[in-house]
């Protein structure tokens, strides 16, 4: 009996598309500090009282930490889409579209993924960041983004 050919040939395949989603990584990466910094203040208002001032330690789920499903939601596409019309549960829809994607940079801080100074949105990058889970970022760090002078005038 011959082995069938179907898994010689599906390893490959895997491992190229692996390499390919390592590649793309960096660019997915993404949203404005300033535009989360905005979305923590909509969170005060609009959400903290039913999921908490640490995302974590309100009477509905957790969305971020270590008991957080959100990951549920695969991109930051797909949390925008889930919170824009299920959310504030005592007020479902009622965000802006600006706010919903605020609210949502700010949760993806909130998860370790880090700011890159590109603004969060559908038409950017949304659905290629994946949703992970780690230690929230810190908001108030400088982008690493030199511009061209500043670059020029480090030079020996
Ligand atoms: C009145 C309480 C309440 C408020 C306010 C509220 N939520 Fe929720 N949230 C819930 C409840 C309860 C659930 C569970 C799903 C449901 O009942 O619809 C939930 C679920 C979620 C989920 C899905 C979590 C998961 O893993 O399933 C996200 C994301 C979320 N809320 C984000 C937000 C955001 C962002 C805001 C503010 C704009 C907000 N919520 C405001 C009560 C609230």
């Amino acid at each position: 009996m011959s082995v069938p050919s179907a898994r010689r040939v599906m390893v490959p395949v895997a491992l190229a598309v692996l390499g390919l989603g390592l590649a793309a990584a960096p660019a997915a990466q993404g949203y404005q500090a300033e535009q989360a910094l905005a979305g923590r203040a909509v969170f005060e208002q609009r959400c903290q009282g039913c999921h908490g001032g640490n995302l974590d330690d309100g009477r509905a789920p957790a969305l971020a930490g270590p008991a957080t499903n959100i990951t549920r939601f695969e991109t930051a596409q797909g949390l925008f889409d889930y919170l824009s019309v299920r959310m504030p549960a005592n007020d479902r829809g009622s965000l802006t579209v600006n706010d919903a994607w605020a609210v949502t940079a700010y949760i993806l801080s909130a998860n370790g993924i880090e700011a890159d100074g590109e603004v969060l949105s559908s038409i950017t990058n949304a659905k290629e960041i994946p949703l992970t889970t780690g230690a929230p970022t810190d908001l108030t760090a400088p982008v690493e983004e030199q511009p061209m002078d500043e670059a020029a005038d480090q030079e020996p």
